[in-house]
């Protein structure tokens, strides 16, 4: 039994004991993490901090991840110090689970945990190099927004419009839907605040530290680049 194998066993033991329905979670994030477990460790890019230019630039990579990204991974393991049963949870069952959680240490988990994981999600979801969907992705997306333009025009109206600091997400429906929704600050689908709990297939950084700094106030300007950089092999490869 490996250390990944062990904390999953242990996880589901203590949402056995706890008696957490964990079924419900099962569409959510089947049976791999998306991070390791506790202590969490802030993951490598895959890429250079520069490979995204010029849609985004090198120094808000660099801070985006060594600073922000950095702090939410040191912040989620302070706040575990003291929460044993909640260390051998899987990030994704702990923030499913998030109203389990004590009140002193919620809101600390669900803002740096959201953190952790929406931005281990984020790196995955850019691409240096652009992609076209393929053929299959295309027509998934396209009948279910009518058509691939549509789809563009309403994630990205979505993010654009997202009022303060959040995520535009395209999401995998308990019922194979998918939708388009916002969450705020660090939310994301898999969380019980969510307007749609789901499975992030596409997210969308729409914090000022995710552009400001080439952008400024150009918040539709950064979108418009940043779809140059989708990685839709990874979008297609979360749908299945
Ligand atoms: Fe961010």
């Amino acid at each position: 039994m490996n250390r990944r194998t062990f904390l999953m066993s242990m996880g589901a033991l203590a949402l056995s004991r706890l008696g957490w329905a964990r079924q419900r979670q099962g569409y959510l994030w089947t049976d791999t993490s998306l991070t390791s477990g506790y202590p969490y460790e802030l993951p490598d890019l895959p890429y250079s901090y520069d490979a995204l230019e010029p849609a985004i630039d090198a120094q808000t990579m660099k801070v985006h991840h060594q600073g922000h990204h950095a702090t939410y991974v040191n912040t989620l393991n302070k706040a575990l110090e003291d929460l044993p049963t909640f260390q051998s949870l899987p990030l994704e069952t702990l923030l499913a689970n998030l109203e389990k959680v004590p009140t002193a240490q919620r809101t600390t988990i669900r803002n740096h945990g959201g953190g952790h994981w929406n931005h281990t999600f984020w790196w995955k979801i850019l691409s240096p190099q652009k992609q076209e969907p393929s053929l299959s992705l295309l027509r998934r997306i396209s009948s279910e927004f009518e058509s691939w333009n549509r789809f563009r025009g309403q994630l990205l109206d979505a993010a654009a419009k997202h009022f303060g600091s959040g995520w535009a997400w395209l999401i995998l429906t308990p019922t194979g839907r998918l939708r388009i929704i916002t969450t705020p600050n660090q939310d994301n689908p898999l969380m019980p605040y969510a307007e749609i709990q789901g499975k992030p297939v596409l997210g969308i950084d729409v914090w000022e530290h995710a552009y400001y700094l080439k952008y400024q106030n150009r918040r539709a300007e950064y979108l418009s680049a940043l779809w140059e950089h989708i990685n839709w092999a990874q979008v297609e490869a979360l749908l299945e």
